[in-house]
């Protein structure tokens, strides 16, 4: 049950576009300049993000923490002590250049529900806990979801020290000095008897809302990712005195593996599968040198784990013949590997349900992108809710979802968020007296 003033009804009221586009420009600024925004996991940008959540929480009545991890968590409390909370939540920080709502979209959600249950005098049952992840992108250090797989407790400590940025900064040093300790980061993960389900809104990063007219979506999968770094070591030399025939050029080596790559993901056996290269250095990148060592990345999406992995593995297969016939030698390091996830159908239906009490058009669909949502469901049964992007875009300057849009998938949440806290009172009601 929920409880008003006086336990007289309450009525909740609609998430506010303005409050949202106000909460989304502020984030917005911090950024490091250049084209759209730029704010890395695990820098002091991405810290003053959290700040200025903790601020906006405090301001709501919530108490504020920060995880070993750096995830910034503010709970309101629940009616009923003792009981584990109802999480909702997503990241602040940013891809290279990328846009104004991935993972914002989430966090802001999170604030605007909190100011409707203030508004409406609505405490919940359980304490409902907003949550701001650190280090959701894999843009600086190539894994994704560090701060949520911190919480989950699947990093080992060693990983810390292994994933680097592009100036050689390890993650480790980069979590020292924002004042976070890798040690107690990789050894305090969440107490999951501390959490009753989770919940995340997030942008689509695809079309499929957009093109069906609905107005959110229930995920049913997200797809896994395999991340993998090449380094291809050929012989420089000047490009006019070395002869065509007597070459061992790391580039064009690299070149042939970014189109298998395209290729195999292209072919009719690999459907759904996703294969990139989206990052590539040349050394020494000079117009009258053989290229003599390239390094870049490959990145292979798929919602179906033996496809992925079967991908991988070609890939990786034709690359070395090509490399063994152009005399470049080959080294390959995995950085991080994570299997699709089927979405727990209960929690789910509860934001079917808040689509349809409000009479939302919404569409259940896959999601391509990884998400926070997706680590935390291995400890605590998770939901994601996608609403509409723009043309599709994403971790782009042009990311775009209309405020109002982002406004409906609040109100849909805020009805599955309370849906939930009924029935979890219900069920747990059922279960005492059972014990009885
Ligand atoms: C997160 O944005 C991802 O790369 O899927
Ligand atoms: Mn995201
Ligand atoms: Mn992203």
């Amino acid at each position: 049950m929920t409880r008003g003033k006086l336990d007289a009804p309450v009525v909740l009221g609609s998430a506010r576009a303005e409050h949202i586009e106000s909460m989304i420009g502020q984030l917005a600024e911090l950024s490091e300049g250049g084209p759209g925004v730029t704010r890395l996991a695990y820098s002091p940008l991405e810290r003053r993000a959290h700040a200025l959540f903790a601020q906006w929480m405090s301001d709501l009545g919530c108490s504020v923490t920060t995880d070993a991890a750096g995830n910034t968590i503010a709970e309101r409390p629940g009616a009923v002590p003792g009981r584990p909370a109802i999480g909702v939540g997503s990241h602040l920080d940013s891809v290279y250049s990328g846009g104004r709502f991935d993972g914002i979209a989430g966090v802001v959600a999170g604030v605007e529900l909190v100011r409707l249950l203030a508004e409406a005098g609505m405490t919940l049952e359980h304490p409902l806990r907003i949550v701001a992840f650190a280090g959701e992108e894999g843009a600086r250090f190539g894994q994704a979801c560090v701060g949520s797989k911190l919480a989950a407790g699947l990093t080992a400590r060693h990983v810390l020290d292994e994933l680097t940025d592009r100036s050689g900064t390890s993650l480790s040093a980069a979590m020292r000095e924002i004042g976070l300790d890798p040690d107690s980061a990789a050894a305090q993960g969440w107490d999951a008897d501390d959490w009753a389900v989770f919940l995340e809104l997030h942008i689509e990063q695809g079309k499929v809302l957009e093109n069906s007219g609905a107005a959110v979506g229930p995920v049913d999968l997200i797809s896994g990712s395999t991340r993998l770094s090449f380094v291809m070591t050929g012989r420089p030399s000047h490009t006019g005195g070395t002869p065509m025939l007597n070459r061992s050029d790391a580039l064009a080596a690299a070149a042939e593996a970014v189109l298998i790559a395209e290729t195999l993901a292209s072919d009719d056996t690999h459907r759904g599968t996703r294969a990139t290269v989206g990052r590539l250095s040349v050394e020494p990148n000079s117009i009258t040198t053989i290229p003599g060592r390239v390094t870049f990345s490959l990145d292979v999406r798929d919602i179906d784990a033996d496809r992925q992995r079967r991908a991988v593995t070609e890939i990786v297969g034709r690359v070395m013949a090509t490399c063994r016939r152009r005399k470049v030698t080959l080294e390959v390091n995995l950085i991080a590997d994570t299997s699709p996830v089927v979405m727990p159908l209960w929690v789910r239906q509860a934001l079917v349900a808040g689509a349809k009490e409000l009479d939302v058009p919404y569409r259940v669909l896959g999601s391509g992108a990884s998400h926070d949502a997706q680590m935390i469901n291995t400890f605590v049964p998770t939901a994601l809710l996608f609403v509409p992007s723009r043309d599709g875009l994403s971790h782009v300057p042009d990311e775009w979802t209309e405020f109002a849009q982002v406004a409906t998938g609040v109100d849909v949440l805020a009805r599955a968020v309370i849906g939930l806290d009924k029935s979890m009172t219900a069920s747990e009601r059922v279960a005492s007296k059972e014990e009885l």
